[in-house]
């Protein structure tokens, strides 16, 4: 069966892909946000995922306004990257899991989300960015299956769709008969806002609370209306939903390995996590 490893949290915002191209890891701004990933790095070497779970929301490369699915599961043999004018280089093609996908997509259905499922998908800085800044060398040695979630266009889902929309995918994972080690990954936020009177909005203390409570007590965040994320993290802080649904795909005892929390990474508070994924302790027959 798979065997879920973890889960990591990051942000994915378009400027670090134009640092890394540059170069400017070590540079004093970009420094303090690098550095949170020594961990992520030397962790990944030693856990060697073989495929990566990634929850991220589309930015324009797949859906816009004028069809936005709630949720969207990749089903691809490879997903390639497209310009998206951020001054990104483009990336090469990443593999696709295609019988992982359909099984996710098929339990997922059986569960009540009425995904829409995608033989053809490209991905854009939400999935890149953060590969590039797990595996630098950009010899990323992973399959992928991506899993959008409308974070753009009102109504988005609630935070607590976005836990059991993991929760579904952690047991349809747990139920996957072919051997492999999975990393769930959810990207975005944390807080900020980009537009209107408050744009440059960030909120220290709510992404703290947040971190606090995602490994043990996600009910609590769950309780959060969008409304009410909306005024708390920003307007595009709401992509705390994909972080949402990666902890929900953890079934296991999850705790928190390492974080790091940096401001501003281009008008955003920058936030790393990464969780391990433990089996739950058999419990002993009476
Ligand atoms: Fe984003």
């Amino acid at each position: 069966m798979a065997r879920i490893i973890g889960g990591i949290g990051t942000t994915h915002v378009p400027s670090i892909g134009k640092a890394i191209a540059d170069g400017k890891q070590n540079d004093p701004y970009w420094k303090p946000f690098f550095s949170g990933f020594d961990y992520v790095h030397q962790w990944l070497a030693r856990e060697q995922p073989d495929t990566v779970v990634v929850f991220s929301n589309d930015h324009g490369l797949n859906f816009f306004l004028d069809k936005l699915p709630t949720f969207a599961v990749g089903a691809a043999c490879e997903y390639r990257n497209e310009d998206e004018g951020w001054g990104i280089p483009v990336s090469r093609p990443v593999p696709g899991d295609p019988a992982l996908s359909w099984h996710l997509i098929n339990r997922l259905v059986g569960d009540g989300f009425d995904i829409t499922m995608c033989q053809d998908m490209l991905i854009d800085h939400a999935v890149t960015i953060p590969l590039s800044l797990m595996w630098p060398d950009f010899n990323w040695p992973v399959r992928i299956v991506p899993i959008s979630i409308n974070t753009v266009q009102h109504p988005l889902p609630s935070m607590a769709r976005c836990l059991e929309l993991g929760r579904s995918v952690g047991r349809a994972l747990v139920s996957y008969s072919e051997d492999k080690k999975v990393l769930i990954v959810g990207t975005g936020g944390l807080s900020h806002q980009l537009d209107g009177k408050r744009a440059g909005f960030i909120n220290k203390a709510f992404d703290t609370h947040c971190m606090d409570r995602l490994a043990h007590d996600p009910e609590a965040l769950a309780q959060y209306s969008i409304l009410q994320l909306v005024e708390l993290a920003g307007a595009q802080g709401v992509e705390f939903l994909n972080w949402m649904a990666m902890r929900g795909a953890m079934p296991g005892e999850v705790g928190e390995l390492h974080r790091n929390y940096h401001i501003p990474i281009s008008n955003t508070a920058a936030a790393t996590l990464v969780f391990e994924n433990r089996p739950r302790a058999q419990r002993k027959a009476a």
